[in-house]
């Protein structure tokens, strides 16, 4: 879908579609919507009037002009109460917007910022990113692997009007940084909806080192030698049971003239498929653990926007990519076994495999000398028991100001996060008779704390946040207006974070 800012009134759009808002409770709309509704002799005002639409959130209409306006319809979607605005409203209620146009089969649409002048009250090129992802993210579609799969016709182009001369470059500022943003959230999508087949350790680094190519990444993968040869024996103890090779996918953004400024490293968990290994999962829990590669895909999509955004500052991703399955040669319960930093592990659980691939991944962004770390990972099934399914990420840091830098973009990005305790005693449920640490604690007490105690033992000499994405990364239920499948958590997060980042 294009996206393309114009000067001018709404009302005098030529598209298939123009979508206009309305907050619940308004009887006499002003703006563009009551200009339309003017040019429609008060069309608008009856359908509110007669209360056939209350502007409630997400809820739609559709009128036609016949001829009235140049515009064959007209799509008018609720915002909900003025005074309970938020971006998170204005990006929903694009896609619902953008998915209304596409069922009644427009094709071009044109819109405006909304809640970004008036009676909303939020910043214009927030609005006018809001209402670009809403469009994209709402258009997508997983195209499955079946015979003769055809794509739903989508959208082919969302006007932006202003109005306001003066406000024309900042709406295009928001509406490019929107359609980058959302795009490379649904190639994360597509990544984590892929089947475990496809999306293998190679497969997921040749699709990295293909988008790399197209944005201007520096893009390379560690083969199992190369790791070997760096001592990343707990990476390699996951993948050993595989007759897929490992990975370790490294992109590199290197900005011309920030030459001097230290990267912000992220580090994403790419178990293409989690079986469990030898301490095997529940058949009914297997199949969705194609998704536990949700970390690797957000970094990857996050990867995409910041070289199409030009981001300032340099950034690095590291996606450790392997799958965790049984076979012969694979790793055991009681095995004890020694990452790059030299700290040896017992195996309690071949199931705690993501920390295990994080470990040897974390100790590697020391070698960046990073301004920060953040990794994220489906790491445990009890970040979901403690937060609830949907409802938002665990955040761990060791860094009191990286933590607040995360929340912050996590709020702005409408991406929910909540900050989690990281107790020195979670430490001490590891403490092994045989290694340095246990890879698992045995039991399910504080199971998400644990987890990040753990992987704090490999996060050493620089700022560090950890998010526990397990409950937000994969949706077996569509949530409307999106659909089920891979989330792309994280990647809207990861690009306000690198923005804004000072
Ligand atoms: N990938 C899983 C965590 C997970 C479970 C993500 C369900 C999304 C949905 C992870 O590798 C895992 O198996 N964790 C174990 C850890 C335990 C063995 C200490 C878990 O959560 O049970
Ligand atoms: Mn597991
Ligand atoms: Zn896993």
């Amino acid at each position: 879908m294009d996206i393309n800012v114009v000067h001018g009134n709404i009302a005098e759009q030529k598209a298939d579609a123009i979508i206009l808002n309305l907050f619940e409770g308004v009887t006499e709309p002003g703006g563009a919507t009551g200009a339309v509704d003017q040019a429609l002799d008060g069309a608008i005002r009856a359908l509110i009037a007669g209360g056939d639409f209350t502007g409630k959130l997400n809820s739609t209409t559709a009128l036609y002009p016949r001829g009235a306006l140049p515009a064959q319809r007209v799509i008018v979607v609720g915002l909900g109460p003025a005074d309970k605005l938020t971006l998170d409203h204005v990006r929903t209620a694009g896609a619902v917007a953008a998915q209304k146009a596409q069922s009644l089969g427009a094709k071009h649409v044109a819109t405006v910022a909304y809640g970004g002048a008036g009676a909303g009250g939020l910043e214009v090129n927030r609005a006018a990113q809001a209402v670009a992802e809403g469009a994209v993210l709402g258009m997508y579609e997983y195209l499955k692997q079946a015979k003769d799969a055809e794509p739903k016709s989508a959208l082919e182009r969302l006007t932006l009007v202003e109005f306001d001369t003066a406000r024309v470059a900042t709406v295009e500022a928001g509406a490019h940084t929107g359609a980058i943003v959302a795009a490379s959230a649904n190639f994360a999508r597509d990544l984590v909806n892929q089947p475990p087949n496809v999306c293998t350790p190679e497969g997921l680094a040749a699709q990295a080192e293909k988008m790399a190519a197209e944005v201007g990444l520096t893009a390379r993968s560690l083969t199992p030698e190369e790791m070997q040869a760096l001592g990343m024996g707990s990476l390699l103890a996951v993948a050993l049971a595989s007759s897929l090779p490992a990975r370790l996918i490294i992109l590199e953004h290197r900005p011309p003239g920030a030459e001097s400024i230290a990267p912000v490293v992220l580090v994403g968990k790419g178990v293409t498929f989690d079986s469990g290994g030898l301490s095997i999962k529940g058949a009914g829990d297997m199949p969705a653990m194609k998704s536990d590669m949700g970390g690797g895909a957000a970094v990857i999509g996050a990867m995409r926007a910041v070289a199409e955004l030009k981001v300032p500052r340099p950034v690095v991703g590291l996606v450790p990519a392997v799958e965790n399955v049984i076979g012969s040669h694979g790793f055991r319960p009681a095995d004890v076994i020694r990452a790059s930093n030299g700290k040896t592990i017992e195996i309690i659980s071949t199931d705690a495999e993501g920390r295990l691939i994080l470990a040897d991944a974390l100790v590697y962004a020391g070698r960046y000398q990073p301004a920060a770390v953040i990794d994220l990972a489906t790491l445990t099934g009890a970040c979901s028991i403690a937060l609830g399914r949907g409802m938002a990420a665990g955040l761990f840091s060791n860094d009191e100001n990286l933590l607040e830098r995360v929340r912050r973009a996590a709020d702005v990005a409408g991406e929910r996060v909540w900050p989690l305790p990281l107790y020195e005693e979670y430490r001490e449920r590891l403490n092994s008779d045989v290694a340095d640490m246990k890879n698992s604690a045995g039991d399910r007490y504080a199971g998400v704390g644990v987890s990040a105690a753990f992987l704090k033992e490999f996060a050493e000499g620089y700022p560090w946040a950890h998010l526990d994405i397990a409950p937000v990364a994969y949706d077996d239920h569509a949530k409307t207006p999106w659909p089920k499948g891979g989330t792309g958590f994280g990647v809207r997060l990861l690009v306000e974070l690198l923005q804004e980042w000072k």
